[in-house]
């Protein structure tokens, strides 16, 4: 069951989506060229909001035109959830999309959005997102690498292979129900930073795909 089946929505109208950022913000970027290319005709960006002040992902959605809000660190868990929680309503919107967003929300607040929330994690997550293996296209059985740093972390544990998953928000984290999810290659000569990029290239097209594959 998808977002309009389970909340109803009407076919004819745009879908109304807040991205959430916390850095440069490609991610976002991805999603932007898919509209404004004619990609996603039935999507909008109707928010973005950045807990960081000089995130490139906030520049990025001021050159595009659309509305942008800054939330910073200092503030509390409870009272960025309640301003979300505001804005959230006051722009209608239909989905969440963590793109980078840092900050951890309260069971109680993923709880307000079911099946609304998504993220893009930069590792390979199981389908149903529980459990601490996950076995690759290639047979080869790697690490399911939830929290920070997963990049550099894939590195280290001498996979060769990662990747990137887009899934659910559920309390648990990073441990929600996959939507789309990619692999890549791990090379020898890879650093933290080259890696990341592959990933990130890979991920540009698992966003749009996500989005799509809901409305
Ligand atoms: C992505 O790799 C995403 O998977 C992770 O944070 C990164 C955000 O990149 N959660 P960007 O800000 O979209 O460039």
């Amino acid at each position: 069951m998808n977002v309009e089946q389970v909340h109803g929505l009407d076919a004819t109208v745009k879908r109304r989506l807040a991205v959430l950022v916390s850095g440069s913000g490609s991610n976002l970027q991805a999603l932007i060229d898919a509209i404004e290319g004619g990609e996603l005709p039935n999507i909008e960006i109707v928010l973005v909001v950045s807990n960081k002040a000089n995130a490139q992902g906030l520049q990025r959605a001021l050159t595009h035109k659309l509305p942008a809000l800054y939330l910073p660190w200092s503030l509390t868990r409870q009272e960025v959830e309640a301003k979300l929680a505001t804005v959230f309503s006051l722009f209608a919107v239909d989905l969440i999309v963590l793109a980078g967003w840092m900050r951890i929300f309260t069971p109680d607040f993923i709880g307000q959005y079911p099946n609304r929330i998504i993220n893009l994690h930069p590792a390979l997550l199981p389908d149903d997102g529980q459990g601490d293996t996950f076995t690759a296209s290639t047979s080869e059985v790697v690490p399911v690498l939830r929290g920070l740093h997963v990049v550099g972390r894939a590195l280290e544990s001498g996979a060769k292979v990662t990747g990137s998953t887009v899934h659910y928000v559920t309390p648990e984290v990073d441990a929600g129900p996959m939507l789309c999810r990619a692999e890549v290659a791990i090379e020898n000569s890879d650093t933290e930073e080259t890696l990341h990029e592959r990933i990130k290239a890979v991920e540009h097209r698992l966003i749009v795909e996500a989005v799509r594959k809901l409305f």
